[in-house]
């Protein structure tokens, strides 16, 4: 039954939080201040916005028309200033729960249309053939044809995509395509479809018209262009279908930027969980690089790219798992500077190891508040000195953040 709420804060995946009969009760689009009426989800924790009897004055018109269906957004309706506040004291919060009260930065904006890459799903809904984003709460797609948040040169190919992807579906009723922009064109990971080799075959025929680089489908890539290249700093680095790649270029620019600083004079380096070489290939302008990762066709591709980039310092690649094998001991001693960059999951057992070490120079680079504060935390009892926390909206629109940390001792 319908009732009248007022939302007291906003939750950390972006909805206004009320107290309900039972607890809190999490009403998506929903702002601070506002009293709307909601309608309770069957266990009272969640609930949808009926109507907006009080409006917050942060409450803003949304940049597009699929916001409050489309799942991918969740804060589209709040006034810049206030969203990007509001994200920075997601991080102070995560740090404070954590016993860590230091100054953190004003958060580092993006612009709009900058994200490089997404997985839509490709299947039908009522309508027809629908190539998009999930429904708010739901499993039913919404077809998208804007998408303020993806870069235009993928939100125009959309159409196009879509149909030349049709064939791909046959009997089946969805497909996951991962697109990523690249130097050379659109790189497609199609997942959870197995097409006859002739549909692929009319796919890749279409390719050029597309502007499609290459076709991987369960793990069988087809090339009908060129390699897809992806650049950083002076290095252009062949990127392995299905490789972490930050989403958003202009994040990553502002993110290897505070790495740099964060590292210094810094002359030899580990940069730990380092992917396909994101900051180490900017590090190795000034400094011996060694980089740790557990993903063999990402080192392979980050060495190639170091050994063709004129100019660079040493970069010696290392192949590890980090979480059962952190780098640690007399390893350590050898670095004036350590960057790490681990998954959502953070890194533990590897701050652990820097805590007892001598390492001038750490930076933290992480999308978890809360798996960076507990890392952070290691780290400080360890001796070290948070001096710079810099969160940066990688993740625009969503209740998403990542961070950057710069520590000495
Ligand atoms: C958030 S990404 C960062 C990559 C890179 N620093 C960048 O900016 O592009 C995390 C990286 O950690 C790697 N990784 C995940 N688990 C790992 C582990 N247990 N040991 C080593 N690397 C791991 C992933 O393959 C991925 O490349």
């Amino acid at each position: 039954m319908a009732f009248e709420v007022e939302i007291l804060r906003l939750g950390a995946q972006g909805d206004g939080v009320a107290e309900g009969p039972d607890g809190p009760v999490f009403v998506p689009f929903a702002l601070p201040g506002e009293r709307v009426v909601i309608e309770p989800s069957a266990d009272g924790k969640h609930a949808e916005l009926l109507n907006v009897l009080v409006r917050s004055p942060e409450r803003a018109d949304p940049v597009c028309p699929h916001f409050g269906l489309c799942g991918g957004c969740t804060l589209q309706h709040l006034e810049e200033g206030a969203y990007l506040e509001g994200k920075r004291k997601q991080v102070v919060q995560a740090l404070r729960s954590r016993g860590l009260e230091t100054e953190v930065e004003p958060v580092r904006a993006v612009p709009i249309g900058s994200r490089r890459r997404a997985t839509l799903t490709l299947g039908r809904n009522q309508q027809g053939l629908t190539f998009g984003y999930r429904r708010v709460r739901s499993h039913d797609l919404i077809d998208i044809d804007v998408c303020p948040v993806l870069s235009p040169r993928i939100v125009k190919r959309l159409p196009k995509l879509k149909a030349a992807l049709e064939p791909l579906l046959g009997r089946k009723a969805e497909a996951r395509v991962g697109v990523t922009e690249t130097e050379t064109g659109l790189d497609l990971v199609i997942e959870g479809v197995r097409p006859p080799e002739a549909v692929l075959a009319g796919l890749a025929g279409d390719a050029g018209k597309l502007s499609v680089t290459r076709i991987t489908v369960d793990s069988d890539a087809f090339l009908p262009g060129a390699q897809p290249t992806i650049r950083f700093a002076s290095a252009e680095v062949r990127l392995p279908a299905g490789a972490f790649l930050q989403a958003s270029a202009e994040a990553e620019t502002v993110m290897t930027e505070l790495v740099r600083e964060g590292t210094g004079r810094a002359k030899r380096i580990a940069d730990l969980f380092a992917g396909l070489g994101t900051f180490t290939l900017a590090l190795a302008e000034t400094a011996a690089v060694d980089a740790f990762e557990s993903d063999e066709a990402a080192l392979a591709a980050l060495s190639e790219a170091a050994r063709h980039t004129p100019k660079l310092k040493p970069v010696r690649t290392v192949q590890r798992d980090l979480v059962l094998t952190p780098v640690g001991g007399k390893e350590l001693d050898r670095y004036d500077a350590v960057v790490f960059d681990p998954p959502r999951a953070g890194a533990a057992a590897q701050a652990e190891a820097l805590a007892k070490s001598k390492v001038k120079k750490i930076v933290a680079v992480s999308c978890n508040p809360g798996t960076l504060a507990r890392d952070l935390r290691i780290l400080v009892d360890g001796g070290y000195r948070l001096t710079r926390v810099v969160p940066v909206d990688q993740f625009l629109f969503s209740s998403h953040i990542e961070i950057v940390a710069h520590l000495e001792r």
